[in-house]
């Protein structure tokens, strides 16, 4: 295979907030892998097959621990930042196992349905206080945000008071814009969770944290330290993401009226509805790797210390494994995209994250039926491509 030299540029923003970047369509064309050029100007692989970017995630000759030469760097705001790796995402087997089995009991499918009515409750809590002070709002503040924050922080134990502070630090590390965002917010929410911590060694609540703190802290078995990352990576992750799920997800329904008509008749497509939105949105559009060693793949040889990044938009648009992959349809067998990533470091909050989407989506549509876009709809600003996508406001009327 051959490439020509003139590569695209990668991440870069949506032209639709709903597809791919339309920069993106000669990538598509040379699927499975094709070469791309980061912000830095240097040139990595980009992963656009399913097939290839399964068979990629799940090899352990592919690193996420950003320490290893040639790990590919989106964006200015991380580089040359002496940041501590993210809990869990930042480091490799087996440290990074070890990690993720103290906190896989509280991620399972029956440890999530059980918080399915706590989260029916705040989402029905949200929509009432929208109504009473509706008939208009800003739904990105109003109910897309508070849905996931107040659910982290009572399955975490974090004092949903604090929303503001935590809040703020998670959109500085994600959309900075400086590098100093990036460091500044690091420090400042580690200071706030190891406070959190002490304060909890004392006076125990019955929160995540708790349980880590009586069953992991006290045994020995982990540092402060180590505790404060893996709270930080479920505080930010368990928000953000699903935030944007919600604001994106009405944003794309509201402008798809045939597929909302359809699924406000039949209430049970939800959750294939949400399992298309996450393939069609594909919100996480860049995860990040590099090679260890040499990997033949798809015709080609990424070599040991070539960077990777995974376009989960594209990935999911394979038209080779989804039939109309541009279409939203809720009848297509969509769950085998990776909007959740894949392999080791697939999403541990997606039993969660699907239980969030389905209720906060049904019961918004089905409680408000004449809700409706209140500016134009290319107005609307949404997130710029080097982030998580989603809509940065949603002003909404019913
Ligand atoms: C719709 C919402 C969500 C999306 C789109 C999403 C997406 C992802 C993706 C793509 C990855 C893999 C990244 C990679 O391999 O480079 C990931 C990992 C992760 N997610 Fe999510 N996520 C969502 C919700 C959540 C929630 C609600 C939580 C926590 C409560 C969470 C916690 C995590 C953690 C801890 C990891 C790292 C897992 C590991 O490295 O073993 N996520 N997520």
């Amino acid at each position: 295979m051959s490439f020509t030299s003139e590569t695209v540029a990668f991440p870069q923003d949506r032209t639709c907030p709903y597809h791919p970047p339309t920069a993106y369509e000669t990538l598509r064309k040379s699927r499975p892998l094709s070469r791309v050029t980061l912000f830095d100007g240097r040139s990595v692989w980009v992963v656009t097959g399913l097939a290839e970017a399964r068979a990629l995630l799940a090899d352990g000759r592919l690193s996420t621990d950003r320490r290893n030469a040639g790990f590919p760097l989106p964006t200015r705001r991380f580089q040359g930042l002496e940041i501590r790796r993210a809990a869990l995402l930042g480091f490799d087997d087996p440290e990074h196992n070890t990690q993720r089995r103290m906190l896989i009991p509280s991620f399972t499918l029956k440890r999530t349905a059980a918080l399915r009515p706590h989260i029916q409750r705040t989402v029905d809590r949200l929509i009432d206080e929208m109504v009473a002070a509706g008939p208009r709002a800003e739904l990105v503040s109003a109910f897309a945000l508070p849905v996931p924050s107040m659910v982290i922080c009572a399955l975490l134990g974090v004092p949903y008071e604090d929303h503001e502070f935590f809040e703020e630090q998670s959109r500085r590390l994600l959309r900075g814009p400086e590098p100093s965002d990036v460091e500044d917010a690091r420090r400042e929410l580690d200071g706030y969770l190891v406070g959190l911590i002490g304060r909890k060694r004392r006076e125990p609540g019955d929160g995540l944290l708790d349980e880590l703190i009586a069953q992991r802290l006290e045994a020995g078995e982990i540092g402060v330290a180590e505790l404060a990352d893996l709270a930080a990576i479920l505080l930010i992750a368990g928000h953000e993401t699903t935030a944007n799920m919600i604001s994106l997800g009405t944003f794309t329904l509201l402008r798809h009226p045939g597929q909302l008509a359809e699924l406000r008749a039949d209430p049970t497509l939800i959750s294939s509805a949400v399992e298309e939105l996450m393939r069609f949105l594909s919100i996480a559009d860049g995860m990040l790797r590099v090679a260890t060693e040499d990997i033949e793949i798809g015709g080609v040889t990424v070599g040991a210390g070539d960077g990777v990044v995974f376009s989960t938009s594209l990935i999911n648009r394979d038209d080779s494994v989804f039939e109309d992959p541009d279409a939203l349809d809720w009848h297509r067998p969509a769950r085998h995209h990776v909007a959740f990533g894949f392999g080791i470091h697939q999403c541990l909050g997606q039993n969660l994250a699907r239980a969030e989407m389905e209720i906060a989506l049904g019961t918004l549509f089905e409680r408000l039926p004449g809700l409706r876009l209140a500016a134009d709809p290319d107005l609307i600003p949404f997130k710029p491509g080097d982030t998580i996508q989603g809509m940065v406001e949603l002003p909404v009327a019913w």
